[in-house]
């Protein structure tokens, strides 16, 4: 940790529950920093989202990405909008974000966390896994395009991209995060059987990757037998990853087995660290409970310590995490969790311990 090290985060609360748990944790890491006081954080607030859509007519100014890298790293809330399509809000503010600043990995820690419990028989003793996301192109590249409008024969065309260097930056990445972890085991989520070109590819480069990493064992799935293993043998697997489209449906069962969405966090790496990285939690802008006041704050949370942890404040993040653990272990917990607190409440309670905290206590979650 670097004694009287100071950072810049750029808070992007975006839509819906977003503003609610991004103040939320604000108010927590600030919290955090004051007790710690071995650094300093300073948040500045940029009003991206649906209403600033409505205004400007469009989600982020030109100069979005020089603004960005003035920062050393991005909190998000959520973006979406009952009123604007989807694909309109995710590629006019994330995905402008996400591409061009090469926040190529994707990272989702998945863990069974005190106060959920995994629907899963077969994870009695909870689930710890962590999924390593394409975040730059694949499925998602926005190739494509529409032709014979409003004819009976419109047709439409989604073109899947794969490149050498965006294959094996991803698969080298997963190699090394599953080398940080205990089981120092990594799995390689493809469809190689049905799809010959681009999932061939990416069975040829783990394969090529895989020798530089005699230390990983390392096993490959299709992403539909992928399923079942995550369910019925969820203790066999440590950290999987896969493309853009596949993990973005393997990680929200992911979330949903370990226990709760609300607790999800994912953070957005440019591991050349050229560019800021962009942390979020994997929910949405839940118009249902928007303005109620009950989100849970805990995902958000979870991504602020990934985010200091990045930033290499890695006591910091493992004292956040340790404080939050001990909130949702004593049941103080929003209502998708069963519990009857509120967000203040939840934000309240970790505040109060970090308060108590004579010298930091050790995480479950230790960061390596
Ligand atoms: P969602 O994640 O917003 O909500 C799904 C369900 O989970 C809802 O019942 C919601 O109340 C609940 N939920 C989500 N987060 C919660 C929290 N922190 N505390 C308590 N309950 C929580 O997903 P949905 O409904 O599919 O999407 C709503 C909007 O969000 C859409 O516009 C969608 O495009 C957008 N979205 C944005 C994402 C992002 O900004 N990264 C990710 C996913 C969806
Ligand atoms: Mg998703």
């Amino acid at each position: 940790m670097a004694p009287g090290a100071s950072y810049r985060i750029a808070s992007i609360p975006g839509d819906g529950i977003g503003p609610e748990v991004v103040g939320a944790t604000i108010q927590v890491v600030e919290k955090l920093a004051k007790k710690l006081g071995t650094f300093e954080i300073e948040f500045t607030h940029i009003p991206w989202g649906t209403d600033y859509y409505k205004e400007h007519g469009r989600y982020v100014p030109e100069d979005a990405l020089d603004t960005l890298r003035g920062f050393d790293a991005i909190l998000f809330g959520a973006v979406g909008a009952p009123d604007v399509p989807d694909h309109i809000s995710l590629w006019g503010l994330l995905l402008a974000i996400r591409g061009p600043l090469q926040l190529y990995a994707n990272v989702r820690p998945v863990r069974t966390f005190p106060g959920t419990k995994s629907p899963l028989a077969a994870a009695a003793g909870g689930i710890d896994w962590v999924l390593v996301r394409e975040n730059s192109e694949g499925e998602y590249s926005g190739q494509g395009g529409r032709s014979h409008l409003h004819q009976p024969w419109e047709t439409a065309t989604e073109v899947a991209i794969f490149t050498r260097v965006g294959i094996e930056r991803i698969i080298r990445f997963a190699f090394e995060t599953a080398r940080s972890r205990p089981r120092r085991h990594l799995t390689v989520v493809t469809k190689s059987n049905s799809m010959r070109n681009g999932m061939v590819l990416w069975d040829e480069i783990a394969a090529e990757v895989a020798k530089d990493f005699p230390d990983v064992t390392w096993d490959k799935m299709l992403v539909d037998a992928m399923t079942v293993r995550m369910v019925s043998k969820p203790q066999s697997l440590d950290t999987i990853v896969g493309t853009n489209l596949h993990m973005d449906i393997l990680s929200d069962l992911a979330a949903a087995l370990a226990g709760s969405i609300g607790v999800a966090p994912s953070s957005n790496l440019d591991p050349t660290r050229k560019n800021p990285s962009l942390f979020e939690p994997v929910h949405g802008s839940a118009f249902d409970i928007t303005g109620k006041g009950v989100a849970n704050p805990v995902a958000t949370f979870w991504s602020a310590a990934e985010m200091l942890s990045w930033l290499g404040e890695k006591k910091a993040a493992e004292t956040l995490m340790s404080c939050v653990e001990d909130v949702c272990e004593d049941g103080i917990v929003t209502p998708d969790l069963g519990g009857t607190s509120n967000t203040q409440g939840v934000v309240d309670a970790v505040c109060q311990l970090i308060e108590s905290l004579a010298s930091p206590p050790v995480s479950k979650v230790v960061y390596h």
